[in-house]
């Protein structure tokens, strides 16, 4: 509707749809240590873009006090070569001073905030990790605002953090589309993350438990269950094949909302968390019809 109440000169306006894709900037937000999940979402970027930008920036706001801030992996030349294969135009790394944060938690640190919905943010992953989503909504807002791309990509791996951007967006009615991409797995069904590296060979085949308790309710759901508690359960018996995954849970939710769903009218997303050793994993499916 902002088009409509705009004085474009004529010499300016844009005759061909494909006009606009050619100008589009894309940009692909990470914390760096990149493998082929990002990089996937940097080939969809490059697709629909003629320009792809990726920020390296492993951001302290959304580490709490005892998480990995320190240790996380940071493999910036090695980044740099892939990103030049996968034929980005440009990377924004910037340091926290650039960046304009503190190295410290956002519940430590003395900066404006963006605080998303309070269910969307004390659900799932929000309940053990206090002030995560306020961190990277408040980062990823700055660098919404620094890159100013028409497109950003995230991937599903992190539904909570896609639903959380969309939502985001809409609200401060920031003219960016989201685009959320497919979870890319290893071949054990394993979903890729940088911190698997913290994952012994043994630690990582236990991990794709947690995709095989997924699929069983996959299965389930194809055959007709719709019943959380149902789906869940199976999730639940899978995953307790492996003593040493503690689950920190397993929930049905309304991918875009969060909302907790007694039974799948449309759609839902199947979430779990869980410790193996002393790395947490996370995975989701998404249930639907279509
Ligand atoms: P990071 O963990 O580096 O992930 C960057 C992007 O890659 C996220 O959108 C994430 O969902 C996506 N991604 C990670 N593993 C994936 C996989 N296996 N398949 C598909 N996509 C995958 O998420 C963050 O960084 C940060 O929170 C950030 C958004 C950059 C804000 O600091």
């Amino acid at each position: 509707c902002l088009e409509n109440k705009l004085i474009v000169p004529e010499d300016l306006v844009l005759d061909e749809a494909t006009s606009w894709q050619q100008t589009a900037v894309g940009l692909v937000p990470t914390m760096g240590n990149l493998h082929q999940g990002h990089l996937s979402l940097i080939q969809r970027a490059r697709q629909e873009n003629s320009t792809v930008i990726v920020s390296i920036f492993v951001n302290p706001l959304q580490f709490a006090p005892n998480e990995d801030y320190q240790h996380y992996p940071r493999t910036l030349e090695q980044d740099r070569q892939l990103c030049e294969q996968a034929g980005v135009n440009a990377i924004f790394a910037p340091t926290p001073e650039e960046m304009a944060v503190p190295q410290k938690s956002i519940q430590e640190s003395e900066v404006t905030q963006v605080i998303p919905p309070s269910a969307m943010i004390t659900s799932l992953c929000g309940r053990s990790r206090l002030g995560h989503f306020q961190g990277v909504a408040t980062i990823v807002t700055k660098l919404f605002s620094l890159v100013q791309p028409d497109r950003a990509y995230f991937g599903q791996k992190d539904g909570q953090q896609l639903a959380i951007i969309k939502r985001l967006v809409a609200d401060l009615n920031l003219p960016i589309e989201i685009v959320g991409c497919p979870t890319v797995r290893e071949a054990s069904g394993l979903a890729l993350s940088s911190r698997n590296q913290y994952l012994t060979a043994t630690e990582k085949e236990q991990a794709a438990v947690l995709y095989r308790g997924l699929q069983r309710a996959e299965a389930a759901f194809k055959a007709g269950d719709r019943n959380s508690s149902k789906l869940i359960a199976m999730v639940q018996q899978e995953v307790a094949m492996v003593s040493k995954v503690f689950v920190e849970y397993i929930e049905l939710v309304e991918p875009t909302t969060l909302m907790t769903l007694e039974k799948i009218e449309e759609e839902g997303m199947l979430a779990i968390a869980a410790r193996l050793g002393s790395t947490r994993l996370i995975d989701n499916t998404i249930l639907c019809d279509r």
